[in-house]
């Protein structure tokens, strides 16, 4: 499978974090009552890392994966995206950076109901303005990707919760993301489904070193991921990831290390954090 050629957002493909959050908040206006969502919110995802985001109903996490989505913009902070501050991004450019850079599964799927798993998956090519024969060929190989050969020309309707969900995974990896964003993606599934979904989204970071972020309530799931962040009441509370590097000081790289040492996430982790 061949990556179609960038459009809207130009420039080469960075080489940086694939997202990168320091104090970012999102407050939403209620007509007087104002609701802080996230208070502040730091964190890095390395280009092929898999997190997952665990806390309590209300504490900001689908908030958060809206932003890291680029659906949506930061009250305050900053947020690259794939090298790319969101705030300075006008609507069509962050709407371009969302089709390039990220895919999004979504707890209840999202698909369109009339429309064949081939044509779902294609989607995203379409708003990109990729040819139907070539759009037609990279979705179905999307689909044997996601063990979903048989059912090129299946609608939602006729496939189970979790082919439905493997087609969305397979819309959402079709043009190549650098990062995979995934709420609930097994909130709606039975227990088979959801273990093979997540052996899928596992596989998929393993072997094509798509970044995945998934927001999840349970604790087998996120048991699962190397990483776990938690978030509660609009701050990371835990963040797995600055527990594991090594003990010493901010940035003080251990001697003889060398230069790689000084990309070691944990590094960015702990210059980006929340005091
Ligand atoms: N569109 C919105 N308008 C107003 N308040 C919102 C909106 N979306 C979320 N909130 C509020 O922001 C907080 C965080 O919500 P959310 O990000 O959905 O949390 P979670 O996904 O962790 O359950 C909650 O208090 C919620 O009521
Ligand atoms: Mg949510």
């Amino acid at each position: 499978m061949t990556a179609p050629a960038p459009s809207g957002v130009d420039g080469p493909a960075t080489s940086g974090p694939a997202i990168e959050a320091v104090d970012v908040t999102r407050s939403y206006d209620l007509g007087g009552t104002v609701v802080d969502a996230l208070q502040g919110v730091s964190f890095v995802v390395e280009e092929g890392e898999y997190a997952a985001i665990v806390g309590p109903s209300g504490s900001g996490k689908s908030t958060l994966m809206h932003l890291l989505g680029c659906l949506d913009r930061p009250t305050s902070g900053v947020l690259r995206v794939g090298g790319r501050d969101v705030l300075e991004l006008d609507d069509s450019e962050l709407a371009d950076l969302r089709n390039r850079e990220v895919g999004f599964v979504f707890q209840s799927f999202q698909l369109l109901p009339r429309s064949t798993a081939l044509d779902n998956v294609g989607l995203p090519l379409l708003y990109r303005g990729t040819k139907r024969a070539e759009r037609r060929e990279l979705a179905e190989a999307s689909l044997r990707a996601v063990g979903l050969g048989h059912r090129l020309t299946h609608r939602p309707n006729q496939m189970s919760g979790g082919e439905q969900q493997r087609v969305a995974i397979a819309r959402a990896l079709v043009g190549r993301p650098r990062i995979l964003l995934a709420d609930e993606p097994t909130g709606n599934l039975d227990t088979r489904n959801g273990a093979e979904v997540m052996r899928i989204l596992e596989e998929l970071n393993a072997e094509q070193g798509v970044a995945v972020v998934l927001v999840t309530h349970d604790d087998e799931v996120a048991g699962r991921a190397r990483r776990q962040v938690r978030v509660r009441d609009g701050r990371v509370e835990r963040d797995t990831a600055l527990e594991a590097r090594p003990a010493g000081p901010a940035g003080d790289a251990p001697a003889g290390a060398g230069p790689a040492a000084a990309g070691e996430p944990g590094a960015r982790h702990v210059a980006g954090q929340q005091a």
